[in-house]
């Protein structure tokens, strides 16, 4: 039997909540597949932090390598200062497992609400290819003269060729894979960030007319973008972009998606150990109701399975995820409106199983 050790870093809020009903798909998943997961709990987060003044043990990034896979609930606690735990733990995860790709899809499933008027299933059903340790992420620049008038402050869009390469690479093979309309989108903003804009510009087409001449060109401005996501997103089928406006136009994506209740995403290492969350937030305000949506996270599962190569087993839970959502019973995708609680939601997945 085939056998998969998962890290389990549950983190702050209602993230202990959404992973209790992902870990429970998993499990019956991996029953119905004859897998083994074996899942090993970690306790980083704010609550940790605030008790030890920790934010991670030293062993830590360490220990991570050795999993298959990682599996995040959420970060961010009301009593930390904002950045602390997103650069302490997210981040140095990211950058430290090299997770140089956020995948994140955008796909309205059956019978969910979205803003845009008119549009359906059929229409929203793309992914964004998320590069994900460079650009203003990297963390370079400066401050000077703080607290005067002439105050300066710095952050650098820093991006290297092998960098940029490796993304575009991802991209193009994942968009060959996944056989739609073999469209990648280039999004970036080339009309005024004349040096990275054109490093991205450059290198999507040689790589593209090198060795993906199956896959179909295209590149937007990314303010253009966040229009063509709400007027027309059956334009795009594969977007690749950089750190900073993927990081925008994927909360732009999860909410046409239906919102952060079942928007989820995957930091990937294709050669290494990658991480798998709901990208919503940790939503203090709802901790311990049973009533926040675990969709999100057990669509996070469902992209770890593929991601370990269980094709099958991945393939099982998004059907099932189809189906629970194809019923109708599930009412809404938001807090507290779902028409059943966390833990009956992730039970009715299972039942769709
Ligand atoms: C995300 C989040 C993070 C990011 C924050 C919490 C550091 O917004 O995963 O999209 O900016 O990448
Ligand atoms: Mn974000």
């Amino acid at each position: 039997m085939k056998s998969y050790n998962i890290a389990l870093i549950p983190g702050d809020g209602t993230g202990p909540e959404v992973l209790t009903e992902g870990v429970k798909v998993l499990t019956a998943v991996a029953k119905k597949c004859d897998l083994k997961l074996n899942f090993e709990r970690y306790d980083f987060g704010g609550e940790r932090y605030l008790k030890t003044g920790e934010i991670l043990p030293p062993s830590a990034i360490g220990e991570l390598k050795k999993f298959d896979a990682l599996y995040l609930g959420a970060i961010g606690h009301p009593d930390v200062k904002p950045g602390i735990l997103e650069l302490g733990i997210l981040l140095k995860i990211r950058f430290a497992l090299d997770q140089y790709i956020n995948l994140r899809p955008v796909k309205l499933y059956p019978n969910v609400e979205t803003p845009l008027k008119d549009k359906g299933p059929s229409a929203i059903d793309f992914v964004v290819v998320r590069e994900n340790t460079g650009g203003i992420y990297t963390g370079m620049g400066g401050a000077a003269m703080i607290g005067t008038q002439n105050e300066v402050a710095t952050q650098v869009m820093c991006y290297s060729r092998p960098v940029v390469d490796r993304c575009l690479r991802f991209a193009y093979a994942y968009t060959r894979k996944r056989n739609r309309n073999k469209k990648l989108t280039l999004v970036h903003k080339c009309n005024v960030l004349t040096y990275c804009g054109d490093l991205w510009v450059r290198a999507h087409k040689e790589i593209g007319d090198a060795e993906f001449p199956d896959i179909t060109q295209d590149y937007n401005h990314v303010d253009a973008c966040t229009m063509w996501m709400v007027k027309s997103p059956e334009f795009y089928d594969v977007i690749v972009t950089e750190n900073l406006f993927g990081d925008i136009i994927t909360d732009l994506g999860a909410m046409i998606q239906g919102g952060m209740g079942i928007a989820a995403g995957g930091n990937i290492n294709p050669e290494g150990v990658s991480m798998f969350e709901p990208i919503g937030g940790s939503a203090p305000k709802y901790t311990g109701q049973n009533v926040i949506n675990p969709l999100a996270a057990i669509a996070a599962g469902g992209m770890m399975l593929e991601t370990l190569g269980e094709d099958r087993a991945a393939a099982m839970l998004e059907t099932a995820l189809h189906a629970a959502l194809g019923s109708g019973k599930i009412k809404s995708m938001s807090a507290g409106r779902m028409g059943m609680g966390t833990r009956e939601v992730g039970d009715f997945v299972v039942s769709q199983l």
